[in-house]
């Protein structure tokens, strides 16, 4: 996002999207938020965010060893496979999520498991008491000692605890709620919050602590304050809730230590957040295998394989000439592209359907590898034709109708094979002998085409 920077001391900033500016303007150009402009002093900005990169000494790159400070695994399975293989000492990583979705519980399990390792966990939280936290605790069966708890909501007061305690893993729950002496006056503001942030960092990389940092997000999803607070993190984490099973989903939107495909599932109960082991059996078992408009499509996330249940709906529009295309955990230009290979290919008449696409769970499909299960689940929706009983579809679809090979076939195959389907539609350049496992009920469809998919829907 391009922000608008000047030199003078005290300027304006909106509230909304950390936009500044030297006068101030009833509705901010940027964001075009109403009212949202406060009044800010940047003049130590540059300066707080300087301290964080300050590594001392000169060094060679070659000279550091880089087993001197090993990741470090939480224990909790989940978040540490998100993090990219657990803990990189010294980071700071944010954590967002709506409400009540869980992030104090995750945290506060990620602290037992760090304090059982014999780790100190100094718990900052600005929302609830020490007894809330307790009960919390209480409930979900924690009673290490290595926790330590805070909650008044000075960063004065933390670094001074933070001097005491010397803990190694220090959580703010939530950095919305620290405020600092020098910008109160600013309390509440982006700029002040960006002080406080810059600041924890700068503490954290001198002393060498690692800190996780909780944040609101706004009603559009995204987390509370200037992007500028997502560069100067580590990594940044949303923590996002399914109402199906009590899922919770932990995705990484930026990792400067790790990949950002992989995902951790969890589930919600009295006792807190379960990491899920075989999180395919949670995804897929509501589906009605013989329903038509859907399809199961054996995902990667990350270096793990997920089956997913991907959904259409396709009914006549009530708007002549401008129907609905709507997708949930897809992207809308790709379904657009699909459905319009569909109608030239098989000549069906979708362009007096609305189109709803869904992939369940609250999973997001960004592989192109998913193009078949999304064609098939529209022209099995538009034609009222079950898909194949238990059939998982891949393949990559091309602007001619033509079917592309996708990667990590055998792994997908494998997930498939190990929850029990027996076939798989797969593009016939991959359809080669050796591509299934012997001894396995399992075969394999080649489809060359998209026209190939008519033929092969339940009839
Ligand atoms: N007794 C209980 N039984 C089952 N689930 C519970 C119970 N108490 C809390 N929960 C679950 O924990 C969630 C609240 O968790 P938590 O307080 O960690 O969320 P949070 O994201 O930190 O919320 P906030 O944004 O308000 O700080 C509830 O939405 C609910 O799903
Ligand atoms: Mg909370």
């Amino acid at each position: 996002m391009a922000t608008k920077r000047t030199n003078t001391a005290t300027q304006f900033e909106c509230s909304e999207c950390g936009y500044q500016a030297a006068k101030y303007f009833g509705r901010c150009p940027q964001c075009q938020a109403w009212n949202t402009m406060v009044e800010s002093e940047t003049g130590n900005d540059e300066e707080a965010g300087a301290g964080a990169a300050d590594s001392g000494s000169l060094q060679r790159l070659s000279e550091i060893d880089p087993a001197a400070a090993p990741r470090r695994l939480t224990g909790v399975g989940e978040f540490d496979r998100v993090l990219g293989g657990g803990i990189v000492p010294h980071s700071v990583v944010l954590i967002g999520g709506e409400p009540g979705v869980g992030k104090s519980t995750l945290l506060l399990e990620v602290s037992a498991a760090l304090a059982q390792q014999d780790r100190t966990v100094l718990y900052y939280s600005g929302e609830e008491s020490a007894q809330q936290i307790k009960l919390r605790a209480d409930r979900l069966g924690i009673r290490s000692a290595g926790i330590f708890l805070f909650t008044s909501g000075s960063l004065e007061e933390l670094k001074r605890h933070v001097r005491e305690t010397r803990p190694e893993f220090l959580i703010i729950d939530s950095i919305q709620t620290l405020t600092s002496r020098k910008t109160a006056p600013l309390s509440g503001s982006i700029a002040s919050l960006r002080n406080v942030t810059a600041e924890v960092i700068d503490m954290a990389k001198k002393i060498g602590i690692t800190v996780f940092l909780i944040g609101h997000i706004t009603k559009e999803g995204q987390l509370a304050g200037p992007k500028t607070l997502e560069h100067m993190v580590d990594a940044v984490l949303y923590f996002q809730g399914e109402t199906q099973a009590d899922l919770r989903l932990l995705r990484a939107e930026k990792n400067r230590f790790g990949p950002l495909n992989e995902i951790g599932i969890f589930q919600m109960s009295e006792k807190g957040l379960t990491s899920v082991n075989d999180p395919t059996q949670v995804l897929i078992q509501n589906r009605l295998s013989t329903a038509p408009g859907t399809a199961i499509f054996p995902a990667m996330s990350g270096t793990r394989p997920l089956l997913t249940e991907v959904q259409a709906l396709v009914s006549e529009s009530p708007f002549a000439g401008n129907p609905r295309r709507i997708a949930i955990g897809f992207d809308s230009y790709r379904l657009a592209m699909l459905i319009s290979i569909i109608e030239k290919k098989l000549r069906l008449p979708f362009y007096k359907s609305d189109v709803f696409l869904n992939v369940t769970g609250g999973m997001v499909i960004r592989e192109a590898a998913a193009d078949l299960a999304v064609c098939q689940a529209l022209v099995s929706s538009c034609k009222s034709i079950a898909p194949r009983p238990n059939s998982v579809v891949l393949g990559e679809v091309g602007l001619t109708g033509e079917l592309r090979p996708v990667s990590f076939l055998e792994t997908r195959v494998k997930e498939a094979i190990r929850q029990g389907f027996l076939t798989i539609l797969l593009p016939a350049a991959q359809c080669t002998p050796g591509v299934l496992p012997k001894n396995h009920d399992i075969s394999a469809i080649p489809i060359e085409s998209i026209r190939d998919l008519l033929e092969h829907l339940n009839k």
